[in-house]
């Protein structure tokens, strides 16, 4: 921008622009046209369509006239009214200086002006505060606040600006609360007295001469709404644990913080700072978002590449105001591989190999142990005799009912005979078989129990109502010897399922409780006879192994072993 300067020229100027006045262009800036000045003080008033930046002149003129008039204010710098560049200098303005003003811009082809209006004028009884055009300036309290004395700009020397002096109704301010910098008055811990009306006053020297430049500023202090300190949302003060050569992205989520006061720092350093060399890690000034009247800043931390070093540093996240910080440290850990996952899933594994082989065993207990004996015992020529000759005692009710009769015979006399001595190679002992006739029936059957290894009592339901069998001498003897001397193991056959067992001697219902009953099926199929069914296993399972063993072997034996009756140290 070129301003025509040539005193010669100015005649042609005015004369041109007298003719063209009148096609001038006539911004109206209404806001920025109201000037004030005490009376004796300089101001400067700049014609703001040189700065305007939808206005190209290109080669152009700049003049200032005072309104109505034709004649140009000149540009003498002895001039106590002067254009300087595009400004209009009163130095110092008077009363009389009242009115409006206007600039001209002019190219060949364009003309463009704009109206200011000035008004001086002088404190009343000398006061040095002059209220009504003061400007208004308004601080909170609690805060540290500052108020500016404003438009300055023209009255730089070289960018310096002479001391501020700053005055509160009328008296200067010592206090050590005040601060001055540049054109700055600092209040420390602003309270409601600091409300008022200040003064600031500015010399400046202009060609040898001292001018004095003030601004009025009437202070409003309000009492600051009760604020806090930040807060930090996320992330908490805890450890991430990451990757190496992962990437990690952290939001630092914060309310309460002023704008740009929510930041990274690793080990004492803003993130930029420490990374500066590096390209892994950034911290990205990511938004401020509104919810509820609450403002939320997020300031993300991008590491795109963890390495080693980032295991050794804590990231802190700060957030400031002027109440008070918040911080939230965060750490990375190598990631430790979970076990957990797989424990669990071997014992999950393990429970149910556990579960299934219990019940695996329950259900083929018996056939386990029959398998066992018949592929553990070959060398039945090498039997190691426990001195017994019979492998069991066989006891059944003697009744007179003949329907009965008929069922518990054939089954004692026929299959069991069939299936254990015929199939099996047991020898049994069956009473009224085996017995001899004329023979003392107690001592028989005392010493042939002896000479057992199991004793087989096989139950008929009908009967055990009937206190018959009950009182056979027999049955007492062989419970007798069963039970008090403990040497022989009883097996129950029920020939019918019996539910009670009230009327069943004591004995019986030991027996029963502790080691259970085989229940016969009572049809008679052809396959009842063959040994390796269920019933017929149960009763080979209860047997004695089908060679004569010697005690040791008998422990190998899980339910044999198990069987307290087995206690026998012989
Ligand atoms: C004169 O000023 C007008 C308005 O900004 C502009 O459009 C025009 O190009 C200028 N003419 C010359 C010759 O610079
Ligand atoms: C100055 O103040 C006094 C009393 O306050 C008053 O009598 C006098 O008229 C004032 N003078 C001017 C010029 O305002
Ligand atoms: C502002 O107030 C704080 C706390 O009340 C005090 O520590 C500090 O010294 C005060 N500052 C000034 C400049 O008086
Ligand atoms: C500030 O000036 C106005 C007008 O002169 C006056 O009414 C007011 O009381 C003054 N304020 C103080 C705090 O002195
Ligand atoms: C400028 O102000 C100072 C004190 O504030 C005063 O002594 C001096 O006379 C003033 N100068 C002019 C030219 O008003
Ligand atoms: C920040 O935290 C607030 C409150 O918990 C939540 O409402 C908001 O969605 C969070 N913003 C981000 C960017 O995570
Ligand atoms: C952290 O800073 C201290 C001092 O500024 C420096 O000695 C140290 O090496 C730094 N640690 C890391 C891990 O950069
Ligand atoms: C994090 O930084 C990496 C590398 O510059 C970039 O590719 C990725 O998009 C960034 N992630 C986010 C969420 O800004
Ligand atoms: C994190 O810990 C520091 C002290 O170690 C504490 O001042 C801060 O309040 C904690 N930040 C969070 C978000 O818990």
């Amino acid at each position: 921008m070129k301003v025509t300067t040539l005193f010669s020229c100015s005649l042609t100027t005015v004369f041109l622009s007298s003719i063209k006045a009148d096609h001038c262009n006539v911004y109206n800036l209404n806001s920025k046209l109201q000037h004030f000045v005490l009376e004796g003080q300089p101001l400067a008033i700049n014609c703001l369509l040189s700065k305007m930046p939808n206005l190209e002149f290109g080669e152009h003129s700049l003049t200032w006239y005072q309104a109505g008039h034709h004649t140009p204010v000149l540009e003498d710098p002895h001039s106590r009214i002067q254009q300087q560049a595009s400004s209009i200098w009163f130095l110092p303005a008077v009363l009389e200086d009242s009115g409006s003003y206007e600039c001209a811009i002019r190219n060949s082809t364009h003309c463009s002006k704009m109206y200011v209006k000035l008004t001086v004028f002088r404190n009343s009884n000398g006061s040095c505060f002059n209220a009504k055009f003061a400007i208004p300036q308004s601080v909170y309290t609690s805060t540290n606040s500052k108020i500016v004395c404003p438009n300055l700009n023209d009255f730089r020397n070289e960018n310096h600006l002479l001391p501020v002096l700053w005055y509160k109704d009328c008296k200067l301010i010592k206090d050590r609360r005040f601060q001055l910098l540049d054109n700055y008055l600092m209040i420390a811990n602003t309270t409601m007295e600091d409300q008022g009306n200040y003064t600031c006053h500015v010399p400046f020297n202009y060609m040898g001469k001292q001018y004095n430049v003030s601004r009025d500023i009437s202070l409003q202090v309000t009492e600051s709404p009760p604020r806090n300190p930040p807060e930090i949302f996320s992330p908490r003060n805890h450890s991430v644990e990451v990757k190496l050569g992962s990437n990690i992205i952290i939001d630092c989520n914060t309310s309460g913080a002023e704008v740009d006061h929510v930041f990274w720092t690793v080990n004492d350093s803003y993130i930029d700072h420490y990374y500066k060399h590096s390209k892994n890690v950034f911290e990205i000034y990511e938004k401020e978002i509104f919810l509820q009247g609450k403002s939320f800043l997020t300031v993300r931390l991008n590491i795109s590449k963890v390495s080693d070093k980032e295991y050794e540093n804590v990231f802190v996240c700060h957030a400031l105001n002027s109440f008070g910080q918040a911080v939230a440290h965060v750490m990375l850990r190598h990631k430790v591989p979970d076990f957990r996952g797989p424990l669990i899933g071997i014992f999950v594994v393990g429970f149910l190999l556990t579960t299934a082989t219990i019940l695996f065993y329950t259900f083929f207990k018996v056939d386990i142990v029959l398998w066992y004996r018949s592929f553990h015992c070959p060398f039945t020529s090498k039997e190691v005799s426990d001195g017994k000759t019979y492998d069991a005692f066989v006891l059944y009710p003697t009744t007179n009912a003949v329907a009965y009769m008929y069922h518990l015979d054939n089954f004692v006399l026929n299959l069991l005979p069939e299936v254990l001595e015929q199939q099996c190679g047991y020898k049994l002992f069956i009473v009224g078989r085996d017995d001899i006739p004329g023979q003392a029936v107690v001592s028989i059957t005392e010493d042939t129990i002896q000479q057992s290894r199991r004793l087989m009592i096989i139950l008929e339901p009908e009967l055990s109502s009937c206190s018959r069998l009950e009182e056979t001498s027999e049955q007492h003897i062989a419970m007798y010897n069963a039970l008090v001397h403990c040497g022989i193991k009883v097996i129950l056959i029920e020939m019918e399922k019996i539910e009670d067992y009230t009327n069943m001697p004591e004995s019986i219902k030991y027996i029963k409780q502790k080691h259970g009953a085989i229940q016969w099926k009572k049809n008679f199929a052809e396959e009842s006879q063959l040994a390796n069914t269920r019933f017929w296993k149960n009763v080979r399972y209860r047997m004695p192994p089908r060679r004569t063993v010697s005690l040791s072997e008998i422990h190998l034996l899980p339910q044999v072993h198990s069987n307290p009756v087995m206690t026998i140290t012989r």
